[in-house]
């Protein structure tokens, strides 16, 4: 489904993704781990579009997608959740989730919420609150909801976890689970929680200064620790 082939990119002329081969099929829930400033978000900015790619292509389904804007990508079916809670603190709930749906017509989102609030009942009864007033894992529910909003194909996730207590993290990621499963959404998920995320994910890509230093079946690297502490190092 998404095919990255010897990616380079960075920021004005520092450059911190060298020459990244990755794929993710149709179905799948890839992680994408590493230590701090390897290179993860950069990856999935330069994927949706939000920085562009120096060199190297960038394929979904196939069709070449470097060069596109961030729009564009998500018309094609890709949604990105990024890093940090990112929902706007001053507008409601549901005024979150009508901007996820800036792509769609009125009637689309309207119809889209009805149907994320679903997999969310517990932002349904917070519909009219502000964001500001939820709890950090409820905002975090919100950002994920708000990027489900388009219906992508592909859902990239920064960081999903980020400041939730375990159970929460827990919770999140059977949702993640759910999503796959239930509604056939691929997932290319950046993660620190690499145990919990190896065990939700088929595959897995470690990124070490801006370079894949490991790939592989998540279980296998679930397996082996001596492997899993080099990846930190
Ligand atoms: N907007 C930016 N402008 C300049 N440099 C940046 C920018 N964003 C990130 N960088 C740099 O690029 C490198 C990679 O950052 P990136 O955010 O991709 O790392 P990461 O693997 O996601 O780390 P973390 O786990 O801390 O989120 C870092 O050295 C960072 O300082
Ligand atoms: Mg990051």
């Amino acid at each position: 489904m998404l095919e990255i082939k010897n990616l380079n990119t960075g920021y004005d002329k520092k450059q911190v993704v060298f020459n990244v081969s990755m794929n993710v099929l149709q179905g799948e829930i890839v992680s994408l781990i590493g230590p701090n400033s390897a290179g993860k978000s950069t990856i999935l900015k330069a994927i949706c579009g939000l920085i562009p790619s120096w060199s190297g292509e960038i394929a979904f389904n196939s069709k070449k997608m470097n060069g596109n804007e961030p729009p564009e990508n998500l018309k094609l079916g890709i949604s990105f959740c990024p890093q940090g809670n990112r929902v706007f603190d001053e507008l409601t709930v549901r005024e979150n989730l009508e901007i996820g749906g800036y792509i769609l017509k009125k009637d689309k989102t309207s119809q889209r919420i009805h149907e994320v609030l679903e997999i969310f009942p517990a932002l349904k009864d917070r519909i009219k609150q502000t964001a500001g007033s939820l709890s950090g894992g409820e905002q975090q529910m919100l950002a994920v909801a708000r990027a489900l909003i388009p219906e992508p194909k592909l859902l990239l996730l920064d960081e999903p976890s980020l400041g939730l207590a375990p159970n929460l993290v827990k919770e999140l990621f059977d949702k993640f689970i759910e999503l796959n499963k239930k509604l056939g959404i691929t997932i290319l998920i950046v993660e620190q929680k690499v145990r919990e995320v190896l065990a939700i994910s088929n595959r897995v890509y470690s990124l070490k200064l801006g370079k894949v230093a490991y790939e592989g079946r998540s279980g296998d690297l679930l397996s082996n620790k001596e492997e899993l502490k080099t990846l930190f190092l």
